[in-house]
């Protein structure tokens, strides 16, 4: 598939089927997580792969809004990096994220992401914490995100070409416009 068709149909997938992924596909979303740029090739992600569903269960409660809908995935895919090895991890940690849900919407699965990094589990405890004590992620590694990925259970359109922003582009100067085509 051309790459701007995949982005086009591209959307948040949080149900999911009880269909379980293939093998074959868990090692391409692998790949494509360790095929990701990262600043001067620092390469200061790690990634934990979980598909065992009370683990997926655990991590729905890591923050209690927009985490839930984890429990119904196959898989959760916890993206951490290391900032000792780059001062820009989030980029670095972020282009990851984003190459795990292009690579499985290439795939035929529906995936979301998980904001983990600045968010809360709960009173003066970070989801962070709790998910690296629940995983066994060591001290030095920060956690960015969560994916979840299943084969998708919701049917959502394409943003209309439409309705994307045009007016947040500008030629040139700020406050220029393209001419219309
Ligand atoms: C940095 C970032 C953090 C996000 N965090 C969450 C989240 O914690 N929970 C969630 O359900 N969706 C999350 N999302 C998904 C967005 O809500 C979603 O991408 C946005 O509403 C646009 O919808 P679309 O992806 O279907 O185009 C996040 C997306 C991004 C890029």
């Amino acid at each position: 598939m051309m790459f701007l068709d995949l982005i086009r149909q591209r959307r948040s997938i949080r149900k999911y089927t009880d269909r379980e992924i293939e093998a074959e596909k868990i090692e391409q979303l692998k790949e494509a997580a360790l095929r990701s740029p990262s600043s001067m090739g620092h390469n200061p992600w790690e990634f934990v792969f979980i598909t065992d569903s009370q683990l997926l269960n655990s991590l729905s409660t890591a923050k209690p809004h927009g985490a839930g809908f984890l429990a119904g995935a196959k898989l959760g895919i916890v993206v951490c990096a290391d900032p000792e090895k780059s001062t820009v991890w989030i980029e670095d940690a972020s282009i990851a994220t984003t190459y795990i849900q292009l690579a499985a919407e290439s795939l035929g699965l529906g995936s979301c992401w998980i904001q983990i990094r600045e968010r809360m589990h709960s009173d003066g405890k970070p989801a962070e914490a709790y998910i690296a004590e629940l995983l066994n992620i060591p001290a030095n590694l920060k956690i960015e995100s969560m994916v979840g990925i299943g084969y998708s259970a919701e049917q959502k359109a394409p943003h209309a070409r439409e309705k994307l922003q045009d007016e947040k582009i500008f030629l040139n100067r700020y406050g220029s416009r393209f001419p219309s085509p």
